[in-house]
């Protein structure tokens, strides 16, 4: 019990903007209060001047079990971050009403590493944040996205709970970047908000698992009848 509480919870952030603008401030600014306020550790991956390759559904990962055939920056970067983290923030700008194309592709590139291991997110907790030029941009349908994107892969999803953040951090950037993001004040309670419940969620499940450790399989090492 003890060592479960004493140790800093690992929160790792993604920013899927091709730029250095409100995304990026957005989940800079989670992943400062989960370190200031929550004594978390942290890490971060941005999308920016990254190359992402769009997985070819070439299905060697399936085959092989040796990971994914593109040899790019989530590759070399990212996977390990993600293995590491205990939970994961990830913000997207709002394109067309959704993701954008490279949070997409981050996620539809996790299909290698699950493949590699079925269980390899278990129980790690995410949350999303959307920012976009309008207030009514499609912040929701990118973040119900998300969430569906951590229920998939047997992870944790979390909001921000009623009466100030419902699905996650919905930002209205007005297209004025970290400046615009900045000044929406109810935008950035639904941010701290769902963090809030992000590290809140974190914490009972690394109590748990603690607490439950012999009986429990260790995360990443499927049970012979899951696989
Ligand atoms: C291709 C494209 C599509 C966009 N579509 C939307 C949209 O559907 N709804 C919206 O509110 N904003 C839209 N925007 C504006 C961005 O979501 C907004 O400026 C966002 O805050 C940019 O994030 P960034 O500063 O991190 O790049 C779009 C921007 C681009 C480049």
């Amino acid at each position: 019990m003890q060592e479960a509480e004493t140790k800093p919870l690992k929160i790792l952030g993604i920013s899927g903007s091709p730029r250095k603008m409100a995304t990026d401030f957005l989940v800079q600014e989670a992943l400062k209060i989960a370190r200031d306020k929550y004594g978390a550790e942290t890490d971060y991956f941005s999308a920016r001047g990254k190359k992402l390759n769009f997985c070819i559904h070439c299905d060697f990962c399936i085959r092989k079990k040796e990971g994914c055939v593109h040899k790019d920056d989530i590759a070399a970067e990212l996977y390990d971050k993600m293995i590491w983290a205990d939970a994961w923030i990830i913000g997207t700008p709002v394109y067309q009403g959704t993701l954008s194309a490279q949070t997409k592709t981050i996620m539809d590139r996790c299909r290698a590493v699950v493949a590699r291991d079925p269980k390899v997110f278990l129980n790690k907790v995410g949350m999303g944040i959307a920012d976009g030029g309008d207030r009514i941009g499609g912040q929701e349908p990118a973040i119900q996205t998300i969430l569906n994107f951590y229920v998939i892969n047997e992870m944790i999803p979390v909001g921000g709970g009623s009466f100030g953040a419902n699905l996650g951090g919905t930002i209205w950037s007005k297209d004025k970047g970290a400046e615009g993001a900045s000044e929406d004040s109810e935008g950035m309670r639904s941010l701290r908000k769902t963090l809030k419940r992000l590290i809140q969620t974190t914490q009972l499940v690394k109590r748990a698992s603690f607490e439950t450790e012999p009986e429990s399989p260790t995360p990443g090492t499927p049970k012979e009848e899951d696989k």
